[in-house]
């Protein structure tokens, strides 16, 4: 049980198995909601554990075909088993942000009213909604996600409401819009912020009433659906700009949520690069693929101005770039621009000592840790301030590079005289 969180994080994809002596519903409900796919009882004929292996494996489950953003499988295991999806599972994460993302989203587990989820481009909004669908009353029904930001006023009317036949020029046949679509289920509206005011009053009525009209018809339809609602816009704002409707928005954001960006989540940052290194390594059919210490400290030096997606964009191109099974520092491709680059700014005289042409990167970096670790009486507070990271990353230095206070030094001779 203790092995299974940490074997999900490396793969969200993996089937996992779980085969024990002493099951009970409890443990099975437990080991499901924590990444297990099924949990097998003892004694298990080998031919039931090849049928349940097979079935895992088996069409659409194929490892490295499965997208590991869905996650399909335990959610099927956990429905099927009457237990509840848990957000962690799918929203990785483990800063105290996160954590409270996840609380937030498991008191939500049986709302139905709309949530307006905010946060900047590729924090996870889109996985948030998701989860909220699929955590809800509604997770049987349809999930139907639209991106308003690439929506012409035109297109979003006959899109989200349907036309009828001839409704326009082009409209050769009449369509079904999203909004029915979505019957039953929940609509996901993304960058709600870009819809035009013009369609705004449109959507604010099939929103409250639960009505509205193909374009080209006369008739009202009525439609049963969740609305989900996601920006990276300040929507107050818009509202006194007028380019958002004021009613619109309270409408919308009965209940919000923010999604951190993550270098407000420093400690998230290995472990979802470690979690997408592992789905690119099965994706591309490269077994073993793992980091270098010095890639990971490359990306917890990034400020990730593109938050989760621009990480694991970052990941897929250097498991492409990579020959052997260790990504090194080189296939980390950054944009230079947005690196903290503490080591140039407060260069001290040990750190530029060290940076003659022989040494490393990290070299300099170790050495000019190192250096203000000291200056500040190894005050680790302090000299993450200076050094313009975070306490969190400092520790990981620290553990990389060996790095050790004279305290830490005097025990560990202590214990080698005793
Ligand atoms: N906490 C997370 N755990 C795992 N994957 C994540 C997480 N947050 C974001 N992602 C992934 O990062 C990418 C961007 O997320 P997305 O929801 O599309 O961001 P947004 O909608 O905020 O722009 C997606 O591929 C998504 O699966
Ligand atoms: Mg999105």
């Amino acid at each position: 049980m203790r092995l299974l969180p940490a074997l999900r994080a490396l793969s969200a994809t993996m089937p996992i198995v779980l085969l024990t002596g002493y099951g009970t519903v409890d443990l099975a409900v437990r080991a499901v909601k924590i990444g297990a796919d099924d949990v097998l009882t003892k004694p298990v004929p080998m031919s039931a554990i090849l049928e349940r292996v097979r079935s895992l494996l088996g069409p659409g489950a194929a490892l490295g075909t499965r997208d590991s953003g869905t996650h399909k499988l335990p959610r099927a295991a956990a429905i099927a088993k009457g237990g509840v999806l848990d957000p962690a599972e799918r929203l990785l994460g483990e800063s105290p942000a996160m954590r409270a993302l996840h609380r937030q989203l498991r008191a939500l587990h049986d709302a139905d009213c709309p949530v307006l989820v905010l946060g900047e481009t590729g924090t996870g909004k889109g996985v948030v909604a998701r989860v909220l669908h699929d955590l809800g009353p509604r997770a049987p029904r349809p999930f139907v996600d639209v991106n308003c930001a690439v929506l012409s006023r035109e297109l979003f009317e006959s899109e989200l409401f349907g036309h009828a036949r001839g409704a326009f020029t082009g409209a050769h046949a009449r369509k079904t819009g999203l909004f029915e679509s979505a019957e039953g289920g929940t609509l996901f509206l993304d960058e709600i912020g870009d819809v035009d005011p013009m369609v705004q009053p449109k959507l604010l009525k099939a929103i409250e009433d639960r009505r509205f009209r193909r374009v080209g018809e006369v008739e009202d339809r009525t439609v049963d659906v969740r609305l989900l609602a996601a920006t990276h816009h300040d929507l107050l704002e818009a509202t006194r700009t007028r380019t958002f409707r004021g009613d619109l928005f309270y409408r919308i954001s009965t209940i919000s949520i923010d999604v951190p960006p993550l270098r407000e989540r420093e400690m998230d940052v290995v472990l979802l690069a470690r979690a997408f290194l592992s789905t690119a390594s099965e994706r591309y059919r490269r077994p073993g693929l793992r980091f270098h210490p010095s890639a990971e400290l490359a990306l917890l030096a990034h400020r990730w101005p593109g938050n989760v997606r621009e990480l694991r964009n970052v990941v897929d191109r250097a498991a492409l770039l990579t020959e052997g099974e260790v990504v090194g520092v080189d296939a980390i491709r950054l944009d230079r621009a947005q690196t903290s680059d503490a080591a140039a700014s407060t260069m001290s005289p040990a750190a530029m000592a060290a940076s003659t042409p022989t040494s490393t990167l990290q070299d300099v970096e170790r050495s000019h840790v190192e250096t203000v670790l000291v200056d500040e009486g190894w005050d680790v507070g302090r000299a993450a301030r200076r050094l313009g990271i975070a306490r969190s990353t400092l520790y990981v230095k620290i553990k990389t590079f060996r790095l050790m206070s004279p305290r830490a030094r005097a025990a560990a001779s202590n214990d080698r005289l005793r």
